[in-house]
């Protein structure tokens, strides 16, 4: 049972890890290089307490869970997990994981917040490396449930198991990726786009402004409900994704991106048809496309009332 987490690095994920741990009722250890650090986070625990309160059904606000330590080795001495937080930096996290894995329970889960480093790279002097893994999480941590969970070459599988028990434990819904890759999943999908719209930035074929609306105004609404498969599925009519891939297949050899394109081989097609039909669990394209415009519309009156307040 994990009861005592060890946080260590309190920046902007650090302290959103903070939060959502207190808000499950763990105990908390924190540690940062930076001490005055300190007052910040009691601070942002207040601050984000109302709707942390309201997202969890949660009544009180436990801060005796909480404590804040000046030495990492007191951090970490009775910790049954450590979450890592620290810059992303190669040569920082490897120094650091080494000090982590010395100081220790030789059972403690380590798990570091990195955005895209390989685990295999900075846990490479950690002692004990069978029992560590990524999780990558999304700003703010204590709001999305979202946490990409890496496994190193040297993970163990019953780690990884327990990490996903552990976060779906605080409200989190864990996406366990196969094998280690720079960028993980999200981090790449976003990349992808961000490089796209910055050569069209570079170019002057469009502000950030009318990006963002691209967006905002697009696939954005759609996203938060469906990924880019499933969107698509409902975007080739009856026959699905069968269809989208016969019409806009020939699209991928225009030149609609500056990345290359995979081939469209047929074990690429059938492996994307199967996945996206597996994903609709038996739904029909119009029960979905049902349940999808049904969600539009809520959400487009919601976003509304907070755009407002963005934009005015
Ligand atoms: N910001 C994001 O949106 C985001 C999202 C997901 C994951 N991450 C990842 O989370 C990690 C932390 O990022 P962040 O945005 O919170 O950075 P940050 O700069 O806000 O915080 C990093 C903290 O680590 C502290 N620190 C530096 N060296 C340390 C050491 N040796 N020991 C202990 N503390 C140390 C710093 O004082 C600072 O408070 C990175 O790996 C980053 O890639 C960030």
């Amino acid at each position: 049972m994990i009861k005592k987490i060890a946080v260590i690095g309190t920046g902007v994920i650090g302290s959103g890890w903070i939060i959502r741990f207190l808000a499950h009722d763990k105990k908390v250890i924190a540690f940062d290089k930076d001490i005055r650090l300190k007052k910040k986070i009691i601070l942002e625990i207040k601050r984000t307490w109302p709707y942390v309160k309201k997202l969890f059904n949660k009544k009180k606000l436990k801060l005796k869970n909480f404590k804040y330590v000046t030495s990492l080795k007191e951090a970490l001495k009775d910790a049954d997990f450590i979450q890592e937080c620290a810059p992303e930096n190669y040569k920082l996290k490897t120094k650091l994981m080494e000090i982590v894995g010395k100081y220790s329970k030789p059972n403690a889960i380590i798990s570091s917040s990195s955005s895209g480093l390989l685990p295999s790279r900075i846990y490479s002097k950690c002692k004990n490396a069978s029992r560590t893994i990524i999780a990558h999480p999304f700003n703010p941590v204590y709001m999305i449930p979202g946490v990409e969970l890496v496994p190193g070459k040297k993970t163990k599988k019953n780690i990884l198991n327990k990490a996903n028990k552990f976060y779906k434990s605080i409200s989190m819904n864990p996406i366990m990726v196969k094998k280690e890759l720079p960028g993980y999943l999200s981090d790449r999908l976003q990349e992808a786009l961000w490089r796209e719209a910055l050569h069209i930035v570079n170019e002057g074929y469009a502000t950030t402004k009318d990006l963002d609306r691209a967006i905002e105004d697009g696939p954005g609404l759609r996203w938060s409900l469906m990924g880019t498969f499933l969107t698509f599925h409902l975007a080739g009519g009856k026959a699905g994704m069968k269809h989208m891939l016969e019409q806009f297949g020939p699209a991928l050899k225009l030149p609609w991106t500056k990345l290359k394109a995979p081939k469209l081989s047929k074990k690429l097609s059938s492996r994307v048809i199967i996945g996206t039909r597996n994903q609709a669990k038996g739904k029909s394209v119009e029960k979905l496309s049902k349940i999808r415009d049904e969600y539009l519309v809520k959400l487009q009156k919601l976003r509304k009332k907070y755009e407002d307040k963005i934009r005015k």
